[in-house]
C-alpha cells in the first residue's frame, strides 16, 4: 500500500463506527473475521472458551499464578491475555506478534486497560503472516532480559514457522528462561512420516497458502528439542486445533 493510500485508509477507518470486537460475557474479543485458528474459534462463546481453557492450561500445568511472568509468542489478538484476565487478573505477561494489526488490536483493546499486558509488534518474516518482514537471523533477541521468563506460550505458532526459525527461537528461549521455566507449543507431529513437510498432501485439510501446515515426524521434532536444550515435560497427540499436537517443556537438567 502507498502512504497516500494507508493515510485514507486510516482516516477511514477512524471516521467509520467500530466495528473491529466484540463483547460477550464482560470481556472485549476481536470479531470472528479477526480470529486465527479453526473454524470453531467464529463463534463467541467458544472462543471465550477457549481463552479461559488457555489461562488454565497454564495454571494447571505449569503452576502458573499472577506472580509469574509470560511471554506470549504469536499472541495474535490476545486470545491466552483475554484468559488470564478473567481466571487469574493482571500480572506481567508481553505478547509479540509478527502482524502488526494483531498487535494493534491488543494494544487498543488490551493494554490500554491493563497496563501489566505488554504488546510488541516483531517484524521479522513470515511467508505466511508478514511478507515484508525482516528474515530472522541466528542470535536473535526478545527484548528480554536473560532468565526473567516463567512461561513461554506458543499456540499455533510453530506450526506456520519454518524449522530454521523454530530454531533461532529455542534457542533464544533458553536464554531469556527463569532456570524451572517452561515452554508450551503446538503443532502438527505425527509417526511414520518425513522429518518436516510443508503442506502435506491428503493430510487433514486441504491447504491454503503458504505454511498452513507445518508437520514434524516426532522423532525428529523430539531430537530437534533435546539437541536445543529441553526435555520434553509431556505430549499430546492431535488434542489440539485442527489436530495439531501439544508439547510441553521445561529445560534441561544437564
Ligand atoms: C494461528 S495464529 C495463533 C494466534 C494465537 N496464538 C492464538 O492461539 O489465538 C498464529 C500467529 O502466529 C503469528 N506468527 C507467525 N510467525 C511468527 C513469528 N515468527 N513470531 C511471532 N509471531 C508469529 C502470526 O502472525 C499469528 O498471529
Amino acid at each position: 500500500m502507498t502512504r497516500k493510500a494507508d493515510i485514507i485508509f486510516r482516516t477511514i477507518r477512524k471516521i467509520l463506527p467500530r466495528n473491529d470486537y466484540v463483547e460477550v460475557s464482560g470481556s472485549i474479543i476481536p470479531p470472528a473475521k479477526r480470529r486465527w485458528c479453526g473454524a470453531e474459534f467464529k463463534n463467541d462463546n467458544f472462543y471465550l472458551k477457549s481463552a479461559e481453557g488457555e489461562a488454565n492450561r497454564l495454571i494447571d500445568r505449569f503452576q502458573c499464578t499472577q506472580d509469574s511472568r509470560v511471554l506470549d509468542v504469536g499472541c495474535g489478538q490476545g486470545r491466552l491475555p483475554i484468559g488470564i484476565l478473567r481466571v487469574l487478573g493482571e500480572m506481567d505477561y508481553m505478547g509479540v506478534d509478527v502482524d502488526r494489526r494483531s498487535i494493534d488490536w491488543c494494544k487498543h483493546y488490551i493494554e490500554r486497560d491493563h497496563p501489566s499486558f505488554k504488546f510488541k509488534h516483531l517484524n521479522l518474516y513470515n511467508e505466511r503472516y508478514n511478507k515484508g518482514g525482516v528474515k530472522i537471523k541466528d542470535g536473535f533477541r526478545f527484548e528480554v532480559e536473560s532468565k526473567t521468563v516463567d512461561i513461554v506460550y506458543l499456540f499455533s505458532v510453530f506450526s506456520h514457522t519454518t524449522e530454521e526459525d523454530m530454531r533461532v527461537y529455542l534457542k533464544e528461549f533458553l536464554r531469556i528462561l527463569a532456570d524451572k521455566g517452561n515452554i508450551f507449543f503446538t503443532t502438527f507431529v505425527e509417526e511414520d512420516v518425513p522429518n518436516i513437510t510443508i503442506n502435506p498432501e491428503n493430510y487433514r485439510m486441504k491447504c491454503v497458502g503458504p505454511l498452513h501446515i507445518v508437520r514434524y515426524k516426532k522423532d525428529y521434532l523430539f531430537s530437534i528439542l533435546e539437541e536445543c536444550g529441553y526435555s520434553i515435560q509431556s505430549f499430546a497427540h492431535g488434542t489440539e486445533t485442527d489436530g495439531q499436537s501439544a508439547v510441553y517443556l521445561s529445560k534441561s537438567n544437564d
